[in-house]
């Protein structure tokens, strides 16, 4: 099983999401692809009721820790439960570095997730900067060493190069394989592992051509929905 998720991110109203739903379910019918779809929170219901009974997975792009309480402005896990969603995302580089989320925290979220029995998608990566001097494995280190042995089976991890995000620029296919590799040998388990940062339909075929990785985490590219079935059709080929 391969796995192409789509992160909207800030993008996506309730009715696009009914559109893109319906049309997405006409375009692919994927046998050994996993997809999932990350709307933003007001959109979740929405997305529960349009894939409702298909192969389309869902689920939200964050979560907060607490059970409920005064934190104005989150979501918790007991309202993400309540819609039925099939996956968390947590660690997104945005996340991180537009609203500081720190390591600590992420692993408060994905043991609140666990809590709740929801799969977390597990996103790590370093910057520019980070890559430059040379430090890219120990930045994956620090990110992965609180939660390493936390993650568990139905958990994935999400390689995604802060600089290749949003960008149009992705590392070397090399690259992609050695980080990934570097990242499955650290975590010495079967979680799958998926690369992410600007995926589109011109690499995409490329990228799922590299065996060791899992699947993608398609940001830009995923609101768009023929090219978002183009990239599920490459990791259905590649299998
Ligand atoms: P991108 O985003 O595909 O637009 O680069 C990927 C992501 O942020 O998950």
């Amino acid at each position: 099983m391969r796995y192409v998720f789509g992160n909207w991110k800030m993008n996506g109203t309730i009715a696009f999401t009914r559109d893109y739903v319906k049309a997405l379910l006409n375009e692919v019918r994927p046998a050994t692809v996993q997809v999932a779809l990350f709307p933003p929170f007001t959109a979740l219901s929405n997305m529960a009721d349009a894939v409702n009974g298909s192969f389309v997975k869902f689920g939200s792009q964050n979560m907060y820790f607490e059970e409920s309480g005064a934190f104005t402005g989150e979501i918790s896990p007991a309202m993400l439960e309540e819609i039925g969603v099939d996956y968390v995302l947590l660690g997104h580089s945005e996340r991180r570095h537009i609203f500081n989320e720190s390591d600590e925290l992420l692993m408060k979220k994905l043991e609140a997730a666990h809590r709740h029995n929801f799969p977390v998608v597990f996103c790590i990566g370093e910057t520019l900067d980070e890559r430059k001097s040379g430090v890219t494995k120990d930045v994956i280190k620090r990110q992965l060493i609180l939660v390493k042995d936390l993650l568990r089976l139905g958990d994935l991890v999400a390689y995604e190069p802060v600089w290749a995000i949003g960008t149009g620029v992705t590392p070397t296919m090399d690259e992609i394989a050695e980080s990934i590799s570097w990242v499955k040998d650290y975590l010495k388990t079967d979680i799958p592992v998926l690369y992410g940062g600007s995926v589109n339909k011109g690499n995409a075929k490329d990228i799922a051509a590299i065996n060791i990785v899992d699947g993608a985490l398609v940001g830009g590219a995923s609101l768009k929905v023929d090219e978002f079935a183009i990239i599920i059709k490459a990791f259905g080929e590649n299998n």
